[in-house]
C-alpha cells in the first residue's frame, strides 16, 4: 500500500494513494454506486466531475444471483464499468438498517477479494450512539476479532478495518489502537451516520479525534457515510482523507438539493441558487416539471457537482494554506457545527492539533470570527513567547495595535523613545503581545484582522498579554507621549535592533539558547537594498542563516546547522536517518520517511532541522514535511526536504 503526504494544512493532508487500479489524490469523495440502479454511471461521473474512486456494496452484489455471477466471472470493475479504484463495503450498514441479516464475516471478505475489489471492508459491528458502554465494548471486541480473522484472507486487496466504539472516546481509542497493531491498510471511522443525521456534530468531532489520536497516521482515514459537503472541511482539518456519498442519490430521491449551507427542497425553491451545469440549463420550475426519473437524475448530478466542487475547494485550501479559514466559514453556517468547532478548543485537542500545524504558510492568516484566536498557530505563538522569548531591557513600553510591520509604522516613536532610554517595545496586538523585533515573523506580520474584532478575541489576547507582562516594569505610550526617565549612562550605546531581532527570532524558531549558539562571534548582517529587511547573517565570515522575506523566519545554512548541532544535545532539532540513506542525503537527495530512525518530538511540519546519522554526526540540513509521529509511521514519501549537505 502506498500512501504519501504531499502538502498539508491544519491536521489535514493532501496525499497520493496508490491502488492496483491507479493513483488517487486525497482528500477525495467516493460516490456510492448501487449496482442495481445507477442513477448516474461511474463513467459519467469520471467525465463530469473527475471522479477518481467509487464505492459499491459487496453484500448487495453477493446476494443477487446475476450480479454475483457476473462479478465473480468478470470482476467488479466490469460489473459497474469503471476502470479506476473501487472500494467495496461489507453489508455492515445493511445489517444496521434492516436488522438481522445473515452475513458471514469471512465469506464476505473473501468475496470482495475474489471480485477484485481494490479496498475491501471487514464486516464490522455497527456501534449506535444509543448503546450502553457494555454493548459498545462488545461491538468493538467483535469488530477487532473479525479484523484479525480477515487479514489472512485479504490477498492483494487492501483491507479497510473500521473503527467503532459508539460515542465512547476511550472505546474508539482502544479500537483504533488495536486495529493499528494489525496489518490493516485503511481505516474507516464507522457508526457515525446517526450522529450526522441528527446533526450531532460535536459527538462526530469527538469520534473523529479519539480515533485519529490512536490510529497509525500513515494510513488513509475514511469517514463512513459522510456525504454532505457541509462538514467535509472540518473533517479534513482533523485528518479525514476519504468520504463516501450516497447522499447525492438519497437526497435526489427525496427531491432535495445539496448546498454548502445545507439542503433545500426543490418544491419550495423558486430560484436555483447555483451555477452548475444542471442549474444553468434548467430553472426551478423546469426541474419540477421533469418526469420523476429524469428529475432525480438531474438533482443527483447537481448534488454531485456541489460535493465535488467542495472537495476541490478543500484541496486548494490545503495547498494554499487557508484550510482553517475555510473551516471557520463553513462551520459558521450551522450552529451545531459551530459547537463542534468549539470542541477543538479543549486543551487536549489543542495539544494534538498543534503537532500537525505547519510552522509557516505561504498566505496571510485571515481573521474570520471569534474562533480565529484559538487556531493552533496562535496558541503555539503564545506558548513559545512565554517559554522562549527573553526581554532585553528592564523597562517595557506598550504600543497600541497599528499597521504592519510595526517597526516601520512606529519608526518615529521608536527613535524618540530610544533617544531617551533603551526599552522593550511591545505591541498590544489583536493576537496578543508582539515584541517589536518579532514583527516580521509568521503569523504576526502575515495576519489580517478587522479594525474591531470581538469580545472573545479581546479577552484571550488580554489574558496572554497580562501573563506576558507579569512582574515587568511597564510604561504605556499615550497621546503621543511616554513618561520615561532619561537613561544618561546607557544612551550613548548604539541600540542594535538588528541583533535584537535575529536573537529573538532564533530563540522563538530554534529554541532558547540558540541565539547564543549561532551569534557568538563577529557578526555581519546583510540587508536587502530594496526593502531594508534582513537577508543574510554571517558569523565569523560563515554564512549561517538567511531570513525569508515571506515569513520572517530563518533558513538554516550548513554553517548555522553545525553551530546548533554542537550547542543542542540530541534529540533537539534532529532527524536521525538510517546509515543506508546517508550517501543519498549527502548528495542532496531528500530523506524518505522509511529511512528515519528517530526524530525530535518537538519538530513540526516545515521546520528547519538537522539531519544526522545514528551516531549523531551531522549529515545535512533540511526542512521537515512530517512531524515525528508521521516520520516514524510512514513507509512512503518524503519526510524531510534536504537543503544542503554539510
Ligand atoms: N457505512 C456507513 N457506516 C458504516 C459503518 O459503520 N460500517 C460499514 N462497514 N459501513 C458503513
Ligand atoms: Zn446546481
Amino acid at each position: 500500500m502506498t500512501f504519501e503526504i504531499k502538502e498539508r494544512d491544519a491536521a489535514g493532508r493532501l496525499c497520493k494513494f496508490t491502488t492496483k487500479h491507479g493513483t488517487v489524490k486525497t482528500p477525495n469523495l467516493m460516490p456510492v454506486i448501487n449496482p442495481n440502479k445507477m442513477l448516474i454511471t461511474p463513467g459519467e461521473m469520471k467525465k463530469l466531475f473527475g471522479t477518481e474512486i467509487v464505492i459499491t456494496n459487496s453484500y448487495i452484489i453477493k446476494k443477487d444471483e446475476k450480479l454475483n455471477e457476473k462479478a465473480l466471472k468478470q470482476g467488479v470493475h466490469k460489473l459497474i464499468d469503471f476502470d479506476g479504484p473501487i472500494m467495496t463495503d461489507s453489508g455492515t450498514f445493511q445489517s444496521y438498517v434492516y436488522g438481522d441479516i445473515k452475513i458471514d464475516p469471512i465469506d464476505i471478505v473473501r468475496f470482495q477479494r475474489d471480485i477484485g475489489s481494490d479496498i475491501g471492508t471487514i464486516l464490522d459491528v455497527f456501534g449506535t450512539p444509543d448503546q450502553t458502554k457494555k454493548e459498545a465494548e462488545r461491538g468493538v471486541k467483535e469488530t477487532v476479532a473479525r479484523a484479525k480473522k480477515s487479514i489472512p484472507e485479504k490477498g492483494d486487496m487492501f483491507l479497510a478495518c473500521t473503527v467503532q466504539g459508539s460515542v465512547y472516546p476511550d472505546l474508539r481509542e482502544k479500537c483504533a489502537k488495536e486495529l493499528s497493531n494489525i496489518n490493516a491498510d485503511f481505516f474507516p471511522i464507522g457508526g457515525v451516520v446517526p450522529l450526522m443525521e441528527n446533526q450531532r456534530y460535536t459527538d462526530l468531532v469527538k469520534c473523529i479525534l479519539s480515533a485519529k489520536k490512536s490510529l497509525n497516521p500513515s494510513k488513509p482515514v475514511h469517514l463512513f457515510g459522510a456525504g454532505h459537503p457541509l462538514m467535509f472541511s472540518l473533517a479534513v482539518a482533523l485528518g479525514c482523507d476519504f468520504f463516501d456519498s450516497s447522499a447525492y442519490a438519497k437526497y435526489a430521491q427525496d427531491g432535495r438539493m445539496i448546498f454548502l449551507w445545507g439542503t433545500e427542497s426543490l418544491e419550495t425553491l423558486t430560484e436555483l441558487p447555483c451555477c452548475c451545469p444542471v442549474c444553468s440549463k434548467f430553472t426551478a420550475s423546469d426541474l419540477k416539471q421533469l418526469d420523476k426519473n429524469e428529475r432525480m437524475r438531474q438533482l443527483g448530478l447537481h448534488n454531485l457537482y456541489v460535493s465535488f466542487s467542495e472537495m476541490k475547494t478543500i484541496r486548494t485550501a490545503i495547498s494554499e494554506g487557508w484550510l482553517w479559514e475555510l473551516v471557520e466559514q463553513r462551520t459558521s453556517s450551522n450552529p451545531y457545527l459551530l459547537d463542534a468547532l468549539r470542541e477543538l478548543r479543549k486543551k487536549e485537542n489543542k495539544i494534538w492539533l498543534e503537532k500537525f500545524e505547519p510552522t509557516s504558510r505561504n498566505t496571510a492568516m485571515f481573521y474570520t470570527g471569534n474562533h480565529t484566536i484559538h487556531r493552533p498557530i496562535i496558541s503555539r505563538y503564545h506558548k513559545r513567547l512565554l517559554a522562549r522569548y527573553k526581554q532585553t531591557f528592564d523597562t517595557t513600553v506598550i504600543f497600541p495595535e497599528g499597521n504592519k510591520p510595526y517597526s516601520i509604522y512606529y519608526a518615529d516613536r521608536i527613535k524618540k523613545i530610544f533617544a531617551k532610554r533603551k526599552v522593550n517595545l511591545i505591541v498590544n496586538s489583536n493576537l496578543g503581545p508582539v515584541p517589536i523585533e518579532l514583527d516580521e515573523m509568521y503569523p504576526l506580520a502575515q495576519s489580517v484582522f478587522p479594525k474591531k474584532t470581538d469580545k472573545e478575541t479581546e479577552e484571550e489576547s488580554k489574558r496572554v498579554f497580562d501573563d506576558f507582562l507579569k512582574n515587568k516594569k511597564v510604561v504605556i505610550w499615550k497621546d503621543g507621549k511616554v513618561d520615561l526617565k532619561t537613561d544618561k549612562l546607557k544612551q550613548k550605546n548604539i541600540i542594535d535592533m538588528d541583533f535584537i531581532r535575529i536573537s529573538a527570532v532564533s530563540n522563538m524558531q530554534f529554541g532558547k539558547g540558540s541565539s547564543k549558539a549561532l551569534f557568538g562571534g563577529r557578526l555581519k548582517i546583510v540587508k536587502s537594498k530594496n526593502t531594508g529587511k534582513i537577508r543574510n547573517v554571517y558569523c565569523d565570515v560563515e554564512h549561517i542563516l538567511s531570513m525569508r522575506a515571506e515569513d520572517g523566519l530563518f533558513t538554516l545554512k550548513a554553517c548555522g546547522a553545525k553551530r546548533l548541532h554542537k550547542f543542542f544535545k540530541k534529540p533537539k532539532l534532529r532527524v536521525v536517518i538510517n546509515n543506508d540513506a546517508v550517501p543519498f542525503v549527502k548528495e542532496g537527495k531528500s530523506v524518505f520517511a522509511k529511512f528515519v530512525v528517530e526524530c525530535d518530538p518537538e519538530l513540526r511540519p516545515y521546520d528547519e532541522c538537522l539531519i544526522v546519522d545514528e551516531k549523531d554526526s551531522l549529515i545535512a540540513v533540511g526542512r521537515t514535511l512530517l512531524n515525528r509521529e508521521e516520520m516514524m509511521a510512514f513507509n512512503h514519501g518524503t519526510a524531510v526536504k534536504t537543503r544542503e549537505a554539510v
